[in-house]
């Protein structure tokens, strides 16, 4: 279950373009957490909303030892220590320009941006993440985060690596959760397609999750879900390692706003959709129905 964080105490805010998702403090995510556990729901994706003073173009608030992630990933290890903690790690949230990575002369700088993934991902481990996430499709990060875990010695901590993630609308309603869309400036690029992939390619797919796997990923993603399928069932033919889809944000909201109006059933689009993402060979589903589902399966 992908999960949305915040700053203060007692706070809950709900996502606009995501019915039944909210934005909580610390302390209501940890509550949350534990009824997602007794649900079934035993993994968690964190993403922080960083209030924007906190954000430049080094992103160097994503390895603060006391920043929102690592106190939330602490928080919830401490009550909860069976739930596998997956931090997202990704420039974005933390970048005045809402891109995945550092800019320079208005481009995105591939290695300079790994070196900062890297002392992101040690904070989160150092913090008491289970798998670090990295979602930002810079060239040779899962080798670079790879090595910056061992050096540090956290041999134990998993990558999970969006190998192929697309440049895709279905995006909107995240990036409005977060505030983290890449901002109209003429000095930056507009959009993510010089990181992420062409959603007419299916064959870079392969070769990108080739090269995950080649430097050192334990699991590998595909994004977005629904639409992508087909790669995700190539995917699976072609690899044993296990495979994670995810069901994104504009996914959701499509569902909700048709249940909303009573043109789709809820409850058994949910639990079809989920079971087509089996079907097609994912191992692993990131998605906001995550809750719902566990409660549709445990009735
Ligand atoms: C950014 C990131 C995105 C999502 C997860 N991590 C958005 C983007 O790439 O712009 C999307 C998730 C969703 O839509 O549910 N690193």
């Amino acid at each position: 279950m992908p999960i949305f964080v915040m700053e203060g105490e007692n706070k809950e805010e709900p996502i606009p373009s995501m019915p039944g998702i909210f934005r909580r403090s610390i302390d209501l995510t940890v509550k949350e957490c534990k009824e997602l556990f007794s649900l079934g729901v035993k993994a968690v994706n964190l993403y922080m909303k960083v209030s924007e003073d906190l954000k430049d173009n080094t992103g160097k608030e994503a390895w603060n030892k006391n920043g929102l992630m690592q106190n939330t990933i602490r928080a919830i290890k401490d009550a909860l220590p069976e739930m596998v903690v997956m931090p997202d790690v990704a420039l974005d949230p933390y970048s005045i320009y809402g891109h995945d990575g550092i800019i320079e002369n208005g481009k995105i700088v591939n290695d300079a941006t790994n070196d900062a993934l890297a002392r992101m991902s040690v904070s989160h481990a150092e913090a008491g993440a289970d798998i670090v996430a990295p979602s930002d499709m810079m060239d040779g990060r899962v080798q670079v985060i790879r090595e910056a875990l061992e050096d540090s010695g956290f041999t134990d901590v998993g990558i999970l690596s969006y190998a192929a993630k697309y440049a895709s609308s279905f995006y909107g309603p995240f990036r409005s959760a977060l505030d983290s869309a890449p901002k109209d400036n003429m000095e930056i690029p507009k959009d993510k397609k010089t990181y992420q992939m062409d959603f007419h390619n299916s064959k870079e797919a392969l070769n990108e999750v080739f090269k995950d796997i080649e430097e050192g990923a334990d699991i590998i993603m595909i994004k977005p879900g629904l639409p992508y399928l087909d790669i995700v069932s190539k995917v699976r033919e072609a690899i044993d390692l296990p495979i994670a889809v995810y069901n994104v944000s504009g996914e959701y909201a499509m569902v909700k706003a048709a249940a909303q109006n009573g043109w789709l059933d809820n409850d058994k689009t949910i639990i079809e959709s989920l079971t087509c993402f089996k079907r097609a060979g994912a191992d692993m589903i990131f998605t906001y129905f995550a809750k719902e589902a566990a409660m549709i399966l445990n009735r």
